[in-house]
């Protein structure tokens, strides 16, 4: 098992929320967030000077799925959450080493 978390554009979510259904994937755990990547927020112009924006609204996705379906998962939100600019977003696949799902008792254990 592993964790897709993907951080987004606000504007792209239900873009990718879709495309994830389609797929079947519907599970996932979603957070407004704050953030910034390699250009360390950016500068918009405000009333015609400039106002430096240090964090920018993003949305987490966190997703858990088996190993065979991180490759489609990690795609189709590619696909979906481009536009080609700065600030598109990334992707992080990390090991689950165990799942439990509370009503049942059921482990999912990471290596299946
Ligand atoms: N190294 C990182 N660690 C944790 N979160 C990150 C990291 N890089 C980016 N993020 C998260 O992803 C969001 C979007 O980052 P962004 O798309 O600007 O990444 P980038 O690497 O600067 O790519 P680009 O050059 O396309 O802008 C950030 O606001 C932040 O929440
Ligand atoms: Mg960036």
């Amino acid at each position: 098992m592993k964790m897709i978390i993907a951080i987004i554009r606000p504007e792209k979510f239900e873009a990718v929320e879709d495309a994830l259904a389609e797929k079947g994937c519907i599970a996932m755990t979603v957070t407004e967030v704050k953030g910034r990547g390699e250009q360390k927020g950016i500068k918009l112009q405000y009333r015609g000077s400039f106002v430096e924006v240090d964090l920018l609204h993003k949305i987490k996705m966190e997703i858990v799925v088996e190993d065979e379906m991180v490759d489609e998962v990690v795609e189709t939100i590619c696909r979906n959450a481009r536009t080609g600019k700065f600030g598109d977003g990334r992707i992080f696949v990390v090991p689950v080493e165990k799942s439990v799902r509370i009503r049942t008792g059921e482990v999912v254990n990471g290596e299946n």
